[in-house]
């Protein structure tokens, strides 16, 4: 028997919003996903199944195969860098912007090379080279907007949406990097493949992000 069509989700905010989008298209976990524990979830169709992983592994389970689908933030694609992945649909879901941020005020600007925290090492570094300026990037894990407050850096690159987490921590946006959507996302081997189910889910998928919600 062939493997069910494996689609790779991470709970949070992707998961809250891109089920509502699996069931348009007549696909349903039959466990819970927030209180369960399980990492593979069986759906009410033989033939699909949903895993759990964290936001930032989706990628990688699509680009080796261990997910021939899944939902990423765009974010996340651009720091994983796209290798082996299709992207046919903009989920339009979890929208925010990817921003340079920091003191609001300016803060001074820093003397000499500016240090920058975020978790978007690749993202960050990529951006600041193609305007040619020199930074030093530090890599955390979460919580970026403490960097500036206790000197660790002089920026950061972090998620906004409404800059409550900026403002809360006497911080401002000072430039966009990226403006931000979930993404579906095909595994190149599976779209040949496994070509009828993969597009049947893409154009599934496709159809309920173009209808009118209630
Ligand atoms: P983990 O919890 O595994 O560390 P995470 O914190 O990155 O992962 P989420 O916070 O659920 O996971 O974010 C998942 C995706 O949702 C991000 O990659 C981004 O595309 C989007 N996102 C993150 N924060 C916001 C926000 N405040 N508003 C809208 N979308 C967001
Ligand atoms: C995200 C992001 C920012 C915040 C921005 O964090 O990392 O800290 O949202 O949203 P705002 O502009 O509306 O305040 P999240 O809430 O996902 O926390 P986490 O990354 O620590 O899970």
């Amino acid at each position: 028997m062939t493997r069910p069509l494996t689609i790779a989700l991470s709970k949070g905010r992707i998961l809250e919003q891109t089920l509502p989008l699996f069931a348009q298209a007549g696909i349903e976990p039959e466990t819970d996903p927030d209180s369960s524990r399980r990492l593979i979830l069986p759906t009410n169709r033989p033939d699909v199944r949903f895993v759990i992983v964290r936001a930032a592994d989706v990628p990688t389970y699509v680009q080796y195969g261990g997910a021939d689908i899944g939902v990423a933030g765009k974010d996340v694609l651009l720091e994983h860098g796209g290798e082996g992945l299709y992207e046919p649909v903009d989920l339009g879901i979890a929208a925010c912007r990817l921003m340079l941020a920091g003191p609001a005020g300016g803060g001074g600007g820093p003397v000499g090379r500016a240090r920058v925290a975020t978790k978007y090492i690749r993202i960050t570094h990529d951006w600041f080279a193609a305007q040619g300026r020199q930074v030093e990037i530090i890599k955390l894990y979460g919580s970026m907007e403490l960097a500036p407050l206790v000197g660790l850096a002089d920026w950061i690159v972090d998620l906004v949406d409404t800059g409550n987490t900026l403002r809360a921590n006497g911080l401002e946006p000072y430039e966009t990097i990226a403006d931000i959507t979930s993404r579906l996302i095909v595994n190149k081997a599976a779209m040949k493949t496994r070509n009828a189910e993969v597009r049947g889910m893409i154009d599934a998928i496709g159809e309920a992000v173009a209808a009118p919600t209630e």
